[in-house]
């Protein structure tokens, strides 16, 4: 099976469907989880799983720099064939992104190219969408940036606010997230020499849905 790392800040839900598909039988295997925040719930969440847990708090580095040095050694120690960002909110150095080109994933919360960046949900009830939804894409240097590989739409309904909007979207990140993880470990998803997505030798224009 394929190794995994996963790298998350908070509360890990989305680590948590990954852990399950993989009880469930998918073909890959968390070597570790790696949290920038000490308190992060996700690390529990692995413990309770037996899944080894590191955090390399980003304060007790001086820069950005070295603390994605200190990371990616922590990550390398493991011999990922695939990084995943579930949930990790720390902005990554481009030459953090080189080093996993083609094997780094993240998930989003908006329909991308949509609302990059943070307070998705509140910005898509700001500007009045009737719809929202959740990516996930391969990493490139630019933030939140890279091809897109799948998406899921939800509606926006009279009444949200950015909580209930949010617990509508997430639900449907935790079916996401394993799919891909999942296409991925079993070859059939890969980034091309372009940096063109492909999924069962085809190049993704679009992203699926
Ligand atoms: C998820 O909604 C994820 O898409 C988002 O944070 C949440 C983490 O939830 N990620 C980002 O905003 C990345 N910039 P989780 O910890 O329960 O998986």
């Amino acid at each position: 099976p394929l190794a995994v790392v996963v790298l998350i800040s908070g509360n890990g839900s989305n680590l948590q469907a990954l852990i399950d598909a993989q009880e469930q039988g998918a073909p890959y295997r968390i070597r570790a989880v790696i949290s920038n925040e000490p308190t992060a719930f996700g690390l529990e969440r692995a413990r309770r799983h037996g899944i080894p847990t590191q955090v390399i708090d980003h304060r007790d580095y001086p820069d950005r720099a070295s603390f994605d040095v200190a990371l990616a050694k922590t990550i390398d120690g493991y011999d990922p064939g695939l990084v995943v960002l579930a949930g990790f909110m720390r902005i990554l150095t481009p030459e953090f992104v080189a080093h996993y080109r083609g094997r780094l994933l993240n998930i989003h919360p908006s329909l991308l190219p949509k609302y990059r960046g943070l307070h998705t949900h509140r910005r898509v009830l700001e500007a009045g969408d009737t719809e929202h939804g959740a990516s996930v894409h391969f990493v490139t240097p630019e933030l939140d940036g890279g091809p897109v590989v799948l998406q899921a739409r939800v509606p926006v309904q009279p009444g949200d606010d950015p909580d209930t909007l949010a617990a509508r979207v997430l639900k449907q990140e935790h079916r996401l997230y394993p799919t891909v993880v999942r296409w991925f470990a079993e070859g059939r998803l890969w980034l091309d020499g372009s940096g063109r997505p492909c999924l069962d030798g085809e190049v993704l224009d679009e992203p699926r849905r």
